[in-house]
């Protein structure tokens, strides 16, 4: 079944939402990038609020020590959704952008090896599971009550983003194009203050051990669940039912047990997990195994 036109559109074989154009995608290809650019690119549910929170606390001081209260939205926007694209050029160096384009549709200049990118994957099952509740969520993605469905639809690519094995093989095996780093969900969960030295290390930028402390306690699940501007609790009602769930949620490895039956796993594994045996990735499936 093809995914509704009232929630998606497609452009260059991936679907997007319906808050951005052909038009503007369109533009993109001649998005001007200044060489002090980041990149934070993801297929969805994988960490990106996660990791934007990261490079917010690495990079602005004022949001490590609380002396400035910015929306998660304004700081780091969304490339592919022209929001408020207006006030790109405002943004103080380094930039940062959010996006979950594939690699054949970013401005050209970043496939040119200008700015970074920061590309974070996540096991797609967890994937799925977090998808799938943040679609009861989020008003502008179609809610499928019946999870049988919602994995179907994600195993055929036909939800937003498009294919997971797609996005994940496409950044990986284009590496070589970019100025980029590769960082698992997982890995981040399991040694925060490693993934953040790792992302400094890339960066260039040298925290002290306080600030370093700083960030990683800041960016724990716990600890961004009560940040209002890193659970993004200030989202317009038009785009979140805020009874519905919260972007934070979980935040484990593995919750897709909780939710997946034993059936539904072997037809995941069938579809999906063969193929993925050619990515250069080892992931995690479970917290136990970590
Ligand atoms: P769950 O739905 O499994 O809880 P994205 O930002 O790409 O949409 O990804 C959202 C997922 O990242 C959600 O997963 C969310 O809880 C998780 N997440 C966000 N911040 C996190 C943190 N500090 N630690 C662990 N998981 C986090």
């Amino acid at each position: 079944m093809e995914p509704s036109k009232d929630y998606l559109f497609k452009y260059k074989g991936f679907y997007f939402s319906l808050e951005t154009s052909p038009e503007y995608l369109d533009s993109l290809e001649d998005f001007e990038i200044k060489d002090s650019d980041i990149f934070i690119a993801t297929y969805p549910k994988s960490g990106t609020v996660w990791t934007q929170n990261i490079l917010s606390l690495i990079i602005h001081e004022g949001h490590r020590n609380g002396t400035e209260n910015m929306e998660t939205l304004d700081r780091i926007p969304w490339l592919e959704y022209n929001i408020k694209n207006a006030a790109y050029a405002n943004l103080p160096s380094p930039r940062v952008f959010a996006t979950h384009l594939p690699y054949y549709l970013v401005p050209r200049d970043l496939r040119n090896k200008r700015a970074r990118v920061i590309y974070v994957t996540r096991n797609p099952k967890d994937v799925m599971v977090s998808y799938y509740h943040f679609s009861k969520f989020i008003c502008t993605l179609e809610e499928v009550p019946d999870f049988n469905i919602f994995m179907e639809r994600f195993l055929a690519g036909k939800v937003l983003a498009s294919s997971w094995l797609d996005h994940v093989e496409g950044w990986y095996s284009h590496a070589e194009d970019f100025n980029i780093l590769f960082l698992t969900y997982e890995e981040m969960k399991k040694d925060l203050r490693s993934a953040v030295l790792k992302i400094c290390n890339f960066l260039g930028k040298k925290l002290s051990e306080e600030e370093l402390d700083s960030v990683v306690r800041q960016a724990t699940f716990e600890n961004m669940r009560k940040d209002p501007r890193a659970n993004y609790e200030n989202l317009p009602e038009n785009l979140a039912e805020k009874n519905k769930g919260s972007f934070l949620r979980k935040g484990t490895v593995g919750d897709w047990k909780n939710t997946m039956t034993v059936a539904q796993n072997e037809r995941f594994d069938k579809v999906l997990t063969e193929k993925m045996k050619t990515l250069p990735i080892k992931f995690t499936w479970d917290i136990n195994n970590m």
